[in-house]
């Protein structure tokens, strides 16, 4: 994979549109994660250092084209100074006059944040005369936003084709760690998978089998496939319409040489609820009356010793319903055994998507996984085999150049 970086870009004096994805989570007006814009600072240090002039664009929220002040970025200027540890002045608008007189007013090592670019609706459209309009303001276009790069809009992908080029640092990061999980990855490669539904994750679980040598499979998720195969899954959630798929699922794993594992025995409970008595279940004979809520300890054992044949880890979604204690314990036990193979040299291991970042901290290692992504939509597409439109116009650009 190759692209333009900003490390080999002559950027002095030069007016960047760097696309951040500052999409973070919001609770009664406080940012509850800063892990997206800690994980901007290496783009805007390197900017700032090589005299660049910045101005930040991103969307927050799903305004749908109109000018929402609950969505507004201005909240956010306090957070990005606190996390960068430089001023950040704030433009109300992202196209037009008072954002181009923002834009000339900057000096080199400067940085401003643009309005939601998502208040227009030629954002999402894509929209030829609004990406000109974005465009106008910058001599460089780069791009940090992976976790927006699932999206063909202005700012993720038509950018790319009016202004010279580049990936951040972030989104090179993002991309080298990707490639090293499926791309070119060492092998033999694992990837643990958790969820509710085989129904939303279809395409996800074939494109796995394609690339992976073995495939755990754990959440609700898994009961689907044990029903398929005849099991007893009790009151366990489960979609039964989806048996015929997760057989042929099965089938086109054997053909591939991809073996799947689904939990040999269950934590199960009568009621979901905090500290609810539970038992081990053999997970094919789970009686009506009791449902699985986690993966059982043979389970962790025998995916613990198939973590030894592995060098690479893909994880995606939690073992089990880990935000209700103790019934983290499958998930905190699988998520440790891989922590700790990493931290000895001996896996390469990658983490995104969804629940995933949480399920990993609540564990206490998010530290210790060799790359967890900031993404969620687009870790999933890209999991399923998908070109990325913000990335695919940025390879485009390289290619080009
Ligand atoms: C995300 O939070 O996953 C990205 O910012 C994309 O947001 P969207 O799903 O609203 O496009």
């Amino acid at each position: 994979m190759t692209f333009q970086t900003i490390t080999n870009l002559d950027l002095h004096n030069k007016t960047v549109l760097l696309r951040a994805d500052l999409n973070v989570p919001v609770q009664s007006s406080k940012v509850t994660d800063t892990t997206r814009i800690d994980r901007l600072k290496p783009t805007i240090d390197h900017l700032r250092k090589a005299g660049a002039k910045v101005l930040i664009l991103s969307h927050f929220g799903r305004p749908e084209g109109e000018r929402n002040p609950q969505m507004s970025l201005a909240f956010l200027t306090p957070v990005l100074q606190e996390c960068w540890g430089v001023d950040v002045s704030f433009i109300p608008e992202c196209i037009g006059p008072s954002a181009e007189s923002g834009a000339k007013n900057l000096q080199p090592g400067q940085i401003a944040l643009l309005e939601n670019v998502r208040f227009h609706k030629g954002e999402e459209a894509n929209d030829p005369y609004f990406t000109q309009q974005l465009a106008k303001l910058g001599d460089i276009y780069v791009n940090d936003a992976f976790s927006a790069a699932h999206r063909a809009h202005a700012s993720t992908e038509g950018l790319a084709h009016l202004l010279p080029s580049a990936a951040g640092l972030l989104m090179q990061a993002e991309l080298e760690a990707l490639d090293k999980a499926l791309g070119n990855p060492q092998k033999p490669v694992c990837a643990i998978t958790g969820g509710s539904k085989i129904s939303t994750k279809l395409s996800v679980l074939k494109n796995l089998i394609d690339k992976v040598d073995i495939l755990v499979l754990g959440g609700a998720m898994a009961n689907t496939f044990l029903f398929a195969q005849g099991a007893d899954v009790g009151g366990s959630m489960y979609e039964a319409s989806m048996a015929d798929e997760a057989r042929s699922i099965m089938s086109y794993a054997e053909s591939r040489g991809c073996k799947i594992i689904v939990p040999a025995d269950s934590v199960c409970v009568a009621e979901i609820k905090p500290d609810a008595p539970f038992k081990i279940i053999d997970s094919k004979a789970i009686p009506p009356d009791m449902r699985a809520i986690d993966v059982g300890p043979a389970t962790i054992v025998e995916v613990t010793n198939l973590l030894d044949t592995c060098r690479t880890v893909v994880w995606n979604g939690p073992m089990g319903v880990f935000e209700i204690k103790p019934f983290d314990a499958g998930t905190n036990a699988l998520a440790k055994a891989v922590a700790e193979r990493t931290k000895s040299g001996k896996l390469v291991s990658i983490a995104g998507g969804g629940d995933t970042v949480a399920a990993l901290e609540n564990a206490g290692v998010a530290d210790d996984i060799s790359y967890i992504s900031t993404a969620g939509g687009a870790f999933l597409e890209w999991l399923e085999g998908k070109t990325l439109p913000g990335v695919a116009a940025l390879l485009k650009q390289s290619k080009a150049a």
